[in-house]
């Protein structure tokens, strides 16, 4: 069964066929919030809103582990984050998809294993490849199938959060090989690998990122709304198609 994980901009998933909702719990604690499943096409899905229902849970507060967790424990056999990012290079642009396909990570303080030495062994988990690709080669396969243009390919820079970033520090994951910056896809990524759950991600431009394009002068949201609305239908074509 196919998990998507919501991000800031897909609280829920219209497209999805609801059949019932759980709410479930974990060794780590409680996921965001309850897990709705249902039909998405031919297939059975589950959806989580990682920020919650009512978007109320910063992004250095959700519980990864819960909801990895409460995913895998649901019958999950992949997971599809969906997340919106700010775009650090000139070619892109708000509402433009980047199917990432390598990280850098910021995050700091977050609880990021499940190997935390209490009871459990040591276990240095390979994260060269840190998403799936097979589930990659899908989500563009899936693209090309339902006319979705989508960049493949990305670096993914997690950033702590929830303040945005300085010019600086964008010019500085810029020279690292940053292509979007974004504030959960770590530890998400990880925790994933570490269950064993093939991952990868959809990443929304929801902006260009501090200093560069129009945010030169400051990040202003006033079209985001609208930007996220319509890209969020791309997103879920995709998801069906997937
Ligand atoms: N920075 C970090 N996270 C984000 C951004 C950004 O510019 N836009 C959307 N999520």
């Amino acid at each position: 069964m196919l998990a998507i994980i919501g991000g800031s901009g897909l609280t829920q998933l219209s497209n999805l066929d609801v059949s019932h909702r759980e709410v479930a719990r974990t060794p780590y604690g409680r996921p965001s919030g309850a897990l709705t499943f249902g039909r998405l096409g031919k297939r059975k899905a589950v959806f989580l809103a990682r920020h919650g229902h009512n978007h109320d849970i910063p992004p250095h507060r959700v519980n990864y582990r819960a909801n990895l967790w409460a995913l895998k424990e649901a019958g999950a056999s992949a997971i599809v984050s969906v997340a919106s990012v700010g775009a650090i290079p000139a070619h892109l642009n708000p509402g433009d998809i980047v199917i990432p396909h390598q990280i850098l990570d910021y995050t700091w303080g977050r609880p990021s294993t499940y190997f935390d030495g209490d009871d459990t062994p040591v276990v240095h988990v390979d994260f060269t490849e840190p998403y799936d690709a097979t589930l990659r080669v899908d989500l563009i396969r899936a693209a090309a199938a339902a006319n979705i243009s989508l960049q493949d390919g990305g670096v993914y820079a997690a950033t702590q959060g929830p303040r945005l970033e300085t010019a600086a520090e964008i010019d500085r994951y810029a020279r690292d090989g940053a292509t979007v910056v974004g504030m959960t896809g770590m530890p998400e990524a990880v925790l994933a690998r570490e269950l064993k759950l093939p991952y990868a991600a959809i990443n929304l431009v929801a902006n260009h990122a501090a200093g560069r394009g129009a945010s030169r002068n400051g990040i202003h949201f006033e079209r985001l709304e609208e930007v996220l609305q319509e890209a969020m239908g791309r997103v879920r074509a995709l998801l069906n198609q997937l």
